[in-house]
């Protein structure tokens, strides 16, 4: 790292200022739900019975599918005992459900519909990775807004998102769902999804964000999804809750409760977590549903006894909500009959369910116009916005001697690769009308498909797909989509193959290979031991380059992956992530030049999967890095990213200078000001992302090596010059000290650097003192 003189001396100076977050946040927070919905609930409450009140702690599964549930949920809805139903994405099921509800039960209370609108309803925007890497919470926060707008008119009030686990490992699978490896760029992507769905107050336009899974789950044990997470709790406090706390703070609604087990004690009935933590720290009022089945699983963990046990454990761990297992419809009554949870607990539990209805207008207005439905759906506004949307999130990661961008005016383009015109990937996974299957409603554009439409009939388009690879396990949804898959090429498949690709790319003047993993390569229950292309991409590759044409590979993919080849031989590389529907066009603006890649890596990318777990914001070690020596690293491979957090080229340059800070000196509590010079210093108009880390030098705990504090991306025109300024106060500068288990900002010194990426060299520093 860049050193400093001791300018301020060198008395470890550790009085420190306690800051009373929690006691602070939870005082000042305005109330979740309105006066009016809360007085409504409250005498609602009233007239329930417990079979009621449990009813609605229970969301029942809305599709009858093996495995989820043996039947539809009529019976009981009529009942009163549900209060939620998930996984219907079917207008008029919908509708049918809530009269049983509304005119049939006794309370007539509606049902709270829930889905998965994770990126997008029928128009499919960029996968969370991919919108993260725009590092421009803004145009999350509109793409989120527009997929509420969607669910909204399709019945849909609660959505699963956003998730705001942090990753740093790509071999977990969900590691697309989120927003990386950063608590400070996660936080921000939190808070723009919330305010997306649900827009600044709750009310009847809004869709209930639902923030997920809570707590620790991209831990994983070997990046193996639902493996137990071991985090301690400075980690937990200073990176893995950060993001959900975010959301808290932003006015989320709702909470779901991971899978796994936290420090040995399952998420779903871990009382810290969910009261201590949630409820008491940071004051939330909302909700908290549990992952699907995740309350009946307690005893599959090894943490319940049975269902009684389960129910009891989750209940009192501060859960409100079993998703799809019934385990609270079965035991709950019992346990308040023999005085284990009493039932002024339960009310409590009730409560939010019932405010949450009210605000969201359901009372109101419980049914959906089914004859709008689609017009909203098909708004041509939704296509442009993603389009947009997809152009900002793409990464430039290589492009050498100006391969990109292409010219419009080329005559004869060979594209190659299995995902090069796939439908099926261009999308990502976990798309709502797509999750049980292809629905046939949107048309998504592929990248062949793009180029095709960019360059007119004029120009020769060749398409050489090659073999579609495969898993070696079916999907998590692969059965109810009845996706087949396909056993690997055999070798003499595989040389005709790579013939093929060979006479393509000798035909053509440029030859763009789209490669990287399926859609259902990433995902939950989707982790992978290699990060490598899969099947014989790689070969197709190399086949390719070695024809000496100019090669662009546009990866396509939910995870960083081992391209050390590509990232030598290769000249141009740009990652598309899963662009979404209008994917296709999207990736033609970047590559011929209508667009210019401003987007930048929330992750590390690792050189292989033998590197992970690997984050930027990790702690300095005993000796100074990059001297010879008893130094951390590996003999056998660069122990470094292959590109590092926050790193993206663009077809312009930038340049960043003038880094100075308003104080050289200031005391705890007081806020710094960073200021930084950006110039576009190329030929085109361009965006930067200015990036400014800081590093704590000594104190109660060790710091991280460095820690992203403050972001933007600007447009500068070709010569502009922004000066751009960023906040360090007690948000930026606290940390949860281990030993003290507070929140504190300490007398120190501070490292701070600006520049376009994890590694940036500007650097100024300034001390804290009491
Ligand atoms: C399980 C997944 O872990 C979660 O993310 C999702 O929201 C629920 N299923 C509901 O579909």
């Amino acid at each position: 790292m860049v050193t400093m003189p001791l300018k301020w001396g060198s008395r470890l100076a550790l009085l420190c200022v306690l800051l009373v977050m929690a006691a602070a946040s939870a005082a000042a927070q305005d109330a979740l739900f309105s006066s009016a919905a809360k007085q409504k609930a409250e005498s609602l409450l009233k007239q329930m019975t417990l079979d009621e009140k449990i009813g609605q702690l229970n969301q029942a599964s809305g599709i009858v599918l093996q495995g989820l549930a043996d039947e539809k949920p009529d019976n009981l809805i009529v009942q009163g005992r549900v209060g939620s139903v998930l996984w219907l994405n079917d207008v008029h099921e919908i509708n049918r459900l809530q009269h049983l509800a509304v005119e049939k039960s006794r309370l007539h209370i509606p049902i709270l519909f829930g889905f998965d609108v994770i990126h997008g309803y029928r128009t499919v925007f960029p996968v969370p990775l991919a919108m993260a890497s725009s590092w421009d919470p803004s145009v999350e926060e509109r793409a989120q807004h527009l997929a509420a707008e969607d669910a909204r008119a399709a019945g849909i009030e609660w959505t699963f998102t956003p998730m705001v686990d942090i990753a740093r490992d790509a071999r977990w699978g969900r590691i697309v769902e989120g927003a990386g490896e950063d608590p400070y760029l996660g936080a921000a992507m939190a808070r723009a999804q919330v305010l997306g769905f649900q827009g600044e107050h709750m009310g009847p336009e809004s869709v209930l964000a639902c923030v997920k899974h809570f707590a620790g789950y991209g831990a994983a044990d070997g990046g193996r999804d639902y493996d137990s997470s071991y985090v301690p709790e400075e980690l937990m406090r200073n990176v893995y809750l950060v993001p959900f706390h975010a959301a808290e703070q932003a006015g989320a609604g709702s909470f779901m409760s991971a899978y796994m087990d936290l420090n040995d004690v399952p998420a779903s009935g871990n009382h810290w977590l969910l009261t201590d933590v949630l409820r008491k720290d940071w004051g939330f009022q909302g909700l908290v549903l549990s992952d699907a089945f995740a309350v009946q699983n307690l005893q599959t963990h090894g943490y319940a006894k049975d269902p009684e046990d389960a129910a009891y454990k989750a209940i009192t761990a501060g859960l409100n909500m079993d998703m799809a297992s019934e385990t609270y419809t079965h035991n709950l009554a019992k346990l308040v009959k023999e005085g284990r949870v009493s039932e002024t607990y339960i009310d409590q539990m009730v409560l939010p369910v019932l405010e949450a209805k009210y605000d969201l207008g359901l009372f109101d207005h419980p049914y959906v116009d089914e004859s709008k439905v689609n017009t909203v759906l098909d708004r041509p506004e939704g296509l442009a916005l993603e389009r947009k949307l997809a152009g900002r999130s793409m990464v430039l990661l290589r492009n050498e001697d100006h391969t990109l961008p292409l010219s419009k005016g080329l005559k004869k383009v060979a594209v190659i690769g299995p995902l090069a015109d796939s439908t099926q990937d261009i999308e990502g996974g976990w798309t709502v009308e797509g999750l049980f299957g292809p629905s046939g409603k949107s048309h998504p554009v592929t990248v062949y498909a793009g180029i095709k439409k960019m360059l007119g009939s004029d120009a020769e388009v060749t398409l050489v797909s090659g073999p579609v690879p495969s898993r070696l396990y079916p999907g998590l949804l692969d059965q109810l989509k009845g996706v087949k898959m396909s056993p690997p090429p055999t070798p003499e498949e595989t040389a005709d193959w790579i013939t093929k690709v060979k006479a393509a790319a000798a035909n053509a003047d440029v030859v763009v290979a789209v490669m990287g993993e399926t859609a259902d390569m990433n995902g939950e229950a989707a982790s992978r031991a290699t990060l490598n292309m899969p099947g014989i991409q790689e070969q197709m590759l190399e086949a390719v380059a070695a024809a000496g044409k100019p090669v662009v590979l546009v990866l396509e993919n939910g995870r960083p992956l081992d391209i050390r080849w590509a990232s030598e031989h290769v000249p141009a590389i740009l990652e598309a992530w899963y662009p979404g529907t209008e994917g296709g066009d999207a990736v033609a603006d970047v590559l011929f030049g209508d667009v210019d890649p401003g987007g930048k890596l929330p992750v590390s990318w690792p050189r292989v999967a033998g590197e992970e777990p690997l984050y930027y914001n990790h702690n300095l070690t005993h000796e100074p890095e990059d001297q010879p020596g008893f130094t951390s690293r590996y003999w056998d491979m660069n122990s470094k990213p292959l590109y590092p957090f926050g790193y993206g080229l663009s077809y312009t340059t930038f340049q960043f200078a003038n880094l100075r800070l308003s104080k050289a000196s200031m005391a705890a509590g007081d806020t710094n000001e960073v200021s930084v010079d950006v110039t576009n210093t190329g030929s085109v108009a361009g965006d930067a992302v200015a990036q400014v880390y800081i590093h704590q030098r000594y104190g109660s705990a060790s710091r991280p090596v460095r820690q992203l504090e403050g972001f933007k991306r600007v447009s500068l025109q070709p010569g502009e010059k922004k000066t751009l300024t960023f906040p360090l106060g007690s948000h930026e500068l606290h940390f949860w000290d281990p030993q003290t288990k507070k929140w504190v900002v300490e007398a120190s010194e501070f490292d701070v650097w600006a520049g376009g990426d994890s590694k940036a060299s500007l650097h100024a520093g300034f001390a804290v003192t009491q």
